[in-house]
């Protein structure tokens, strides 16, 4: 399978990020029958606020987590979006096969729309049209990303079908590819989605120290509130622990503390801290590779470099297809 995916260079990553989408990544390269690229979507984070002079360090960071954390330059492409050419051309024939009422209808635009009031810029409009390109340009059958990601997914295939029937078969359909933790909720309102925007308390940075992630955990929302949303809390703090329980004995334990939180006798006062403890050796060993690859930024930098250089080689052949279907070559 020809597998892409992306993530914004936008601060910190966190535990939602990871179970949703880059822990299926890391799987997927593994796989040799896949050929897979992943970047770094920084032409879709400048829709949002941001400091210039920042921006580097982001991507930088970005990338070098992305490497510490396990994905392999000799198995994948690993680029940042703006260096290949291309994907922004994609995306300005696809603009003229998307309606403005199918943008409008965007779950994430409307999100980042009522929160930057201000700047409801024509790039945050565009945001799923340049993602549809970075996906069609590569061919790509399928999309490791957390489920905020799916409607977009869907607007990739309705644009693959439809430069398909206009211009001829080119593009394929590609689809999601989700885990089996696909929205990890926010600690502190167990009804929104785990992000940076819902505040410090609310996430598990994958750089957060093991201190950090035990007062963190151990103040997350559980079974209080009321209603029939009451466990919810209770129940993402459960699936987090699978979700990070790798050996028999572990698999046993959160089975024991499903049990008891369906009993109604889950004990927090233990659960917490052991599932504090389970995220905080999880990412051990990436604390100490980002450490080490942090060093030596010019080695993350040349791995951009080189994956920029096949990437633009795909996406030059795309693009000149798509323009030459598109009666644009003389
Ligand atoms: P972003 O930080 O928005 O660039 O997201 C990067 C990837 O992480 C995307 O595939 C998202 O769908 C995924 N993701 C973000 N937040 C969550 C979450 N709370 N649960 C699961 N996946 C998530
Ligand atoms: N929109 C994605 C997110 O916020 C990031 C992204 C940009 C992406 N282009 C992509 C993901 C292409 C998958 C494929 O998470």
């Amino acid at each position: 399978m020809k597998i892409i995916s992306g993530i914004q260079p936008s601060g910190k990553l966190h535990i939602g990020n990871y179970l949703g989408a880059i822990k299926n990544w890391i799987k997927l390269q593994n796989d040799s029958e896949n050929e897979c690229a992943f970047f770094v979507a920084d032409y879709h984070s400048i829709t949002e606020e941001f400091d210039p002079k920042e921006k580097p360090k982001e991507i930088l960071d970005l990338a070098t987590s992305l490497l510490a954390l396990g994905l392999d330059p000799e198995k994948s492409i690993i680029f940042q979006q703006s260096q290949v050419p291309g994907h922004a051309d994609l995306a300005w024939i696809f603009d003229t096969l998307v309606k403005i009422p199918e943008l409008e209808r965007m779950t994430q635009f409307k999100d980042k729309a009522a929160a930057q009031k201000e700047n409801i810029n024509m790039g945050l409009f565009g945001y799923p049209v340049l993602m549809a390109a970075d996906i069609l340009i590569h061919k790509a059958d399928a999309v490791p990303v957390g489920e905020d990601q799916t409607q977009h997914l869907e607007l990739t295939r309705d644009i693959a079908r439809r430069f398909n029937n206009n211009f001829g078969p080119t593009f394929p359909e590609p689809k999601s590819l989700l885990t089996e933790t696909p929205r990890i909720m926010s600690l502190v309102d167990p009804s929104k989605k785990m992000s940076k925007s819902g505040g410090e308390k609310s996430y598990i940075a994958l750089f957060d120290s093991p201190e950090i992630i035990k007062e963190k955990i151990k103040s997350a929302v559980s079974d209080t509130g009321g209603g029939k949303d009451k466990r919810i809390g209770g129940d993402n703090l459960l699936a987090i622990f699978d979700a990070f329980a790798e050996t028999k004995e572990e698999k046993n334990e959160y089975s024991n503390y499903k049990r008891e939180h369906a009993d109604g006798k889950l004990k927090y006062s233990e659960f917490k801290p052991r599932l504090a403890e389970l995220i905080a050796n999880h990412f051990a060993d990436f604390r100490n590779r980002y450490a080490e690859l942090s060093e030596n930024p010019d080695q993350v930098k040349k791995i951009l470099d080189s994956g920029a250089k096949k990437a633009s080689a795909i996406a030059e052949k795309t693009l000149r297809e798509a323009k030459q279907k598109i009666g644009l070559i003389i």
